[in-house]
């Protein structure tokens, strides 16, 4: 079933332009979940294999998205878990420090500022810069003390994009590796790693994955892949797929990035849910961006006539549209726009809007309407 409004269960009176907060679920997607919900009813049918098959399925689709080999993904609870991860096996000296957006996700942030703070090193902030590019700032902070570059790709209030391209390029040069968290930009905005060779990449799924709550996915680079994991479960050693031997305890770890799981991870209902989730972006990937474009053009042009002040367009990302308004918002706005069943959220001082293909014209048309009403 294709990503269309009549797949979503969204009332017809009600405008959802709020997928950066959490997205809706596809039709297919709660089918999935309620079918993996029923299988726990009856364990019987639950074999061993399926603590394998559906999560490497789940790691193919990942994968394909980010351009990477299935053997590179791990499961994750979280991006946090996955940024902890990273922060604990990149390596971080006395007096060097870590690259971060200025506002960036606390969950690309806290995890650096731990593992700085226990090795001596320290945490800097790149500010918005009021006028030239991210991207420059970015690339010219950059330097032989830089111990890791820890980014989104475009940023989280406002949908201000980076050009990864180069601030890659600047990381090589300096030999500095790139973390980064795509939670707010994969599944819209393309990410392929053998172009930008990130050492880690992280996306939670409920967002722009379409997926449900609780499940992330990180792929890691090669060279990365006999690191340590944060936890110790059953499932990250060696031969646990053989049932009966796991009280032969093992030191080995399984190969590759799938040492790094979660323990549980082969949860029953969310793995079949971002499974099909995966399945439908993977199949429309095309129409999801240039649909979305479409209707971020419209809300440019509507903002523009009522003043709001923009990103600069090298710098936009489609799907993610910060509004910032000369002036205070009013605190209650999203809870105001809400009783006339539009759905944004404020994020700073920008209001931020964020369509999908379950969104049309009338919409956008409808979210200024209310807004007129207020501002
Ligand atoms: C950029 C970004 N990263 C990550 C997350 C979620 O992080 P976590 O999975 O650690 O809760 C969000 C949620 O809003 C986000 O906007």
């Amino acid at each position: 079933m294709k990503l269309t409004r009549a797949n979503f269960r969204i009332p017809e009176d009600l405008s959802y332009l709020n997928c950066a907060y959490l997205s809706p679920l596809h039709k297919d997607v709660e089918q999935a979940g309620l079918n993996g919900l029923a299988r726990k009813r009856e364990p019987w049918r639950i074999s061993a294999d399926d603590f394998f098959i559906e999560s490497n399925q789940a790691r193919e689709r990942f994968a394909a998205l980010v351009h990477g080999d299935a053997s590179g993904v791990s499961i994750l609870p979280s991006v946090s878990y996955g940024m902890g991860v990273a922060a604990h096996n990149l390596p971080m000296g006395e007096g060097q420090h870590v690259l971060v957006l200025a506002e960036q996700f606390p969950s690309n942030y806290y995890p650096w500022q731990e593992r700085a703070g226990a090795q001596g090193a320290s945490i800097r902030v790149i500010d918005r810069p009021k006028s030239g590019n991210w991207t420059d700032a970015i690339c010219r902070a950059i330097d032989d003390q830089t111990a890791v570059v820890a980014l989104p790709h475009c940023h989280w209030t406002d949908g201000r994009l980076l050009d990864l391209v180069r601030i890659s390029a600047a990381c090589r040069q300096h030999n500095v590796p790139l973390a980064l968290d795509v939670t707010q930009s994969l599944g819209v905005l393309d990410l392929d790693v053998n172009v930008i060779k990130p050492s880690f990449v992280v996306s939670a799924a409920y967002k722009w994955l379409l997926g449900p709550y609780s499940l992330a996915f990180m792929w890691v680079a090669p060279e990365l892949r006999q690191g340590k994991p944060i936890e110790h479960n059953w499932l990250a050693r060696k031969g646990s797929e053989q049932f009966a031997k796991l009280v032969h305890y093992r030191e080995d770890l399984q190969g590759d990035a799938q040492r790094f799981d979660v323990g549980e991870r082969s949860n029953f209902a969310l793995l079949p849910m971002a499974i099909a989730a995966l399945d439908l972006i993977l199949a429309e990937r095309e129409r999801i961006w240039s649909g979305i474009k479409g209707l971020s053009d419209q809300l440019i042009q509507g903002a523009r006539r009522r003043g709001f002040l923009l990103n600069d367009p090298l710098e936009r990302a489609p799907h993610l549209l910060g509004l910032r308004f000369d002036g205070e918002l009013p605190s209650d706005l999203p809870h105001v726009l809400a009783e006339k069943r539009v759905f944004v959220s404020v994020r700073g001082n920008a209001i931020r809007v964020a369509p999908h293909l379950y969104n049309d014209e009338s919409d956008i048309e409808k979210f200024f309407a209310a807004l007129d009403g207020v501002l």
